[in-house]
């Protein structure tokens, strides 16, 4: 079989699977079993594809057509311009957290070597794309899952500047003096998450995204520490989704020491960062 029929084969089934964008990931897939990039498997739709990799472009389709998402099945997605490992027990990096980075790094522009602490870490795509940028902060991930934080650990080893804690956002051991607390806490309410495909649903860990049913009470408890935490003048920085967009006027009060600094919208115009600034 050549590259051009298996692409028409592999299309034909993920779309018939409901796969949103079956051309892309039946050519993602094809250039990963090849260990080739798309250009050039679309250069050459004539190349004979070895039999040693149909085996497994056979089982590489499967499990997309099982609607397992195309980031776990490649073992990483691209953040901030790096490559971030991602699979089973990490919510992989959405496009909109790139505006928590931003609103970081310009809340940290006149301060030297700032001290951060990230609740929530994840994949560790936040403190990486933010310990790149600020070589000389010193930041600190605070991750609850142990399987979450095992991906985080795969992708800040290398950095001297992060140190990963296990532990629970709600009591975190943070004694104060910190520049910067930010945090893209679970945010989606039950009756979104019934909304959300399969990719998501089946396979991204649920206590990374869902809130249970007070949309506000991740923030009130990370603006409860962080009220101890930050020193006067540091921020509580966090991404929101619709539903907490839709309670503004709550989310500007959300602590007696903390005042509203500003809120950034992405490119459809909803509010996704918050930030507060510590009296
Ligand atoms: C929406 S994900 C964000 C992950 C990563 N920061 C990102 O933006 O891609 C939320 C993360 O917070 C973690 N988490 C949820 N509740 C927590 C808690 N109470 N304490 C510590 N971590 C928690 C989840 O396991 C998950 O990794």
């Amino acid at each position: 079989m050549d590259a051009g029929e298996w692409l028409r084969e592999a299309h034909g089934r993920l779309r018939a699977s409901g796969v949103p964008h079956p051309g892309r990931d039946a050519l993602l897939l094809l250039a990963q079993a090849l260990q080739s990039d798309k250009a050039e498997v679309l250069a050459h739709p004539e190349r004979a594809i070895p039999p040693s990799s149909l085996a497994l472009l056979q089982s590489l389709l499967s499990r997309r057509e099982s609607r397992e998402p195309l980031q776990y099945i490649r073992g990483f997605h691209e953040f901030w311009g790096l490559k971030v490992r991602v699979g089973p027990g990490c919510l992989i990096p959405r496009p909109e957290t790139e505006h928590l980075v931003e609103s970081a790094l310009r809340l940290l522009q006149e301060r030297t070597a700032p001290r951060i602490v990230e609740a929530g870490t994840g994949s560790g795509a936040v403190l990486l794309a933010l310990s790149v940028e600020r070589p000389d902060a010193a930041f600190i991930g605070l991750e609850r899952e142990r399987e979450a934080l095992a991906w985080s650990r795969a992708n800040l080893s290398g950095r001297p500047n992060v140190c990963l804690v296990q532990g629970d956002f709600l009591r975190p051991p943070f004694a104060g003096g910190l520049d910067l607390v930010l945090s893209n806490p679970p945010y989606v309410t039950d009756p979104e998450w019934d909304d959300l495909p399969p990719e998501v649903r089946r396979f991204e860990p649920p206590q990374a995204l869902r809130c249970g049913p007070d949309p506000l009470s991740p923030y009130r408890a990370l603006a409860g520490w962080s009220a101890r935490a930050l020193r006067p003048g540091g921020h509580l920085l966090c991404e929101i989704g619709a539903a907490q967009a839709r309670r503004v006027r709550a989310l500007r009060s959300l602590h007696g020491d903390l005042i509203w600094k500003f809120s950034l919208r992405d490119l459809a115009g909803r509010v996704r960062v918050c930030a507060w600034e510590r009296s």
